[in-house]
């Protein structure tokens, strides 16, 4: 059976005395996870929490990466330059990445290839806006965001992880009933099972004001494999709780 996900989100948060806080009470309750965990800190970070990390069962996540292997993008992070950091993860099509800095289909279907290339899982966020949701196009959206992962990567795509985000439930408070998770991540299961003879292995996790109260019974549905968690990975003792309700 493939281990459950549970991925820390900590976003433009953080600082190195927070940072090794964080690390410090996270690590001294891990213990030995049933599941695998990570966190994705900001870029200029990596490096802090590679040494951090060092011996430990946490792996590091990057939050986004460039579509690009090199060259002049000036700002942009590759994904050979995150394996130098040990990164091991990178999220990819976020939602506020897509909203805020115009990322298409396209751009994180090519950030995902990047990240695959360079031996890095992509986290890849899809999900609906709550107009999105409300004029019944759900299924169509993450369809359609799934599918430009699907078709630029071929066979590769059984190494990818995917995130189910619905846009109304982030940093909200307000979180998807597990029924209405359970059905979306379903549809993409089917979609992925089409896509690959490995699908089975592929972990679909949900994220979306997952804390933790509400963790277990996510984690509970049967295509629920882990989760991408914003603002409860930035408090340790919530992070555990919901970790050790994957393991
Ligand atoms: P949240 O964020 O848990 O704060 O809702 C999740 C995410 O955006 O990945």
């Amino acid at each position: 059976m493939k281990k459950k996900l549970i991925a820390g989100n900590w976003k433009m948060n953080g600082s190195l005395a927070a940072n090794q806080a964080l690390m410090q009470e996270l690590l001294a309750g891990l213990g030995a996870p049933g599941c695998e965990v990570a966190v994705c800190a900001p870029a200029v970070y990596l490096a802090q929490l590679q040494e951090l990390l060092k011996g430990s069962a946490l792996l590091a996540g990057a939050q986004d990466v460039s579509a690009h292997a090199a060259g002049a993008f000036t700002g942009e992070i590759s994904a050979p330059m995150l394996r130098d950091f040990d990164v091991r993860f990178a999220i990819v099509g976020h939602s506020e990445r897509r909203q805020y800095h115009n990322e298409t289909d396209a751009t994180v279907a090519a950030k995902a290839q990047q990240a695959l290339a360079a031996g890095i899982t992509p986290i890849v966020c899809v999900g609906e806006t709550l107009q999105e949701r409300e004029d019944d196009k759900t299924e169509e959206v993450v369809k359609r965001q799934l599918a430009a992962v699907i078709h630029a990567n071929g066979h590769c795509i059984s190494e990818i992880v995917v995130a189910y985000e619905p846009v109304w439930a982030i940093g909200t408070g307000k979180t998807a009933s597990p029924e209405q998770a359970q059905q979306v991540h379903a549809v993409l299961r089917k979609q992925l099972k089409a896509a690959s003879a490995s699908a089975d292995r592929i972990r679909i996790l949900y994220g979306g004001s997952m804390n933790a109260a509400n963790a277990a019974t996510l984690l509970a549905q049967p295509d629920i494999d882990g989760g991408l968690i914003g603002g409860a990975s930035l408090k340790a003792p919530d992070f555990l709780t919901i970790i050790a309700a994957a393991a």
